[in-house]
């Protein structure tokens, strides 16, 4: 069965979306182990909660990027990860555990890619005044939030949002996709092909649209 590795810096919701998907028998998978960078950082609380090894690695001891990410990268060897989830992990990845893992590491990021990497890409999307914005799972290359993109959702931009109120309506979708994503590829149904990715039996691009219907709600489609 394949085994997950996760990177978060801070709340960690995403991977507690991910946890869910595996404990309602959605993902075929286990999740071994979970890395973050900042003591402190409340996904270590949901990984404790879920029996889940916690390990705190920060950069600041180790000599240089290189050094830290080889050393990430020997960690979820030993644990025998297959697939490396950024979860809210606000670093960009160094080679050494991109040359590891390739096109097995993914990252999830709020905004529809390409637009708006970086932090805070909500308040990005709204200071620019867009009307749709979303949120993005892609394979992660070596620069900051750039890859394949593997499933997006798009979510509308209210007159009256502000930071909180669109992050919230993204990270809604958040929890549909990343979970979704990581479930394609447990299934090996997930191939990269020209820095695209084509999904194995599956009619339709993944994307994620809005229900119009009164009820509201969402279907992957
Ligand atoms: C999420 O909104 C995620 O998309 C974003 O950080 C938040 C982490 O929340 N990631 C990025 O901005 C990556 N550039 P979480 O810790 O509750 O999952």
């Amino acid at each position: 069965m394949l085994r997950i590795g996760v990177l978060a810096s801070g709340r960690g919701s995403n991977f507690q979306a991910i946890i869910d998907g595996i404990k309602a028998g959605k993902i075929k998978a286990g999740i071994a182990v979970l890395i973050t960078d900042k003591a402190g950082a409340y996904a270590v609380q949901r990984a404790k909660e879920n029996g889940i090894e916690a390990l705190h690695m920060s950069p600041k001891f180790f000599g240089n990027r290189d050094d830290y990410f080889a050393q990430i990268a020997r960690e979820l060897e030993k644990r025998g990860v297959g697939l490396v989830l950024l979860a809210g992990f606000m670093r960009i990845v160094g080679k050494p555990l991109l040359d590891a893992f390739p096109w097995k590491v993914m990252n999830i990021h709020p905004a529809l890619l390409p637009s708006f990497p970086g932090l805070h890409g909500q308040k990005q999307a709204l200071d620019y005044g867009v009307r749709i914005s979303g949120c993005t799972v892609h394979f992660v290359d070596e620069g900051m939030d750039t890859g394949p993109i593997i499933i997006q959702a798009a979510v509308p931009v209210h007159p009256d949002d502000t930071e909180d109120s669109l992050s919230g309506r993204i990270l809604e979708f958040e929890h549909i996709i990343y979970p979704e994503a990581v479930r394609l590829f447990a299934e090996g149904r997930l191939e990269v092909k020209d820095n695209r990715v084509l999904i194995k039996d599956q009619i339709v691009p993944c994307n994620i649209l809005l229900n119009p219907q009164p009820q509201g709600g969402s279907d992957v489609i």
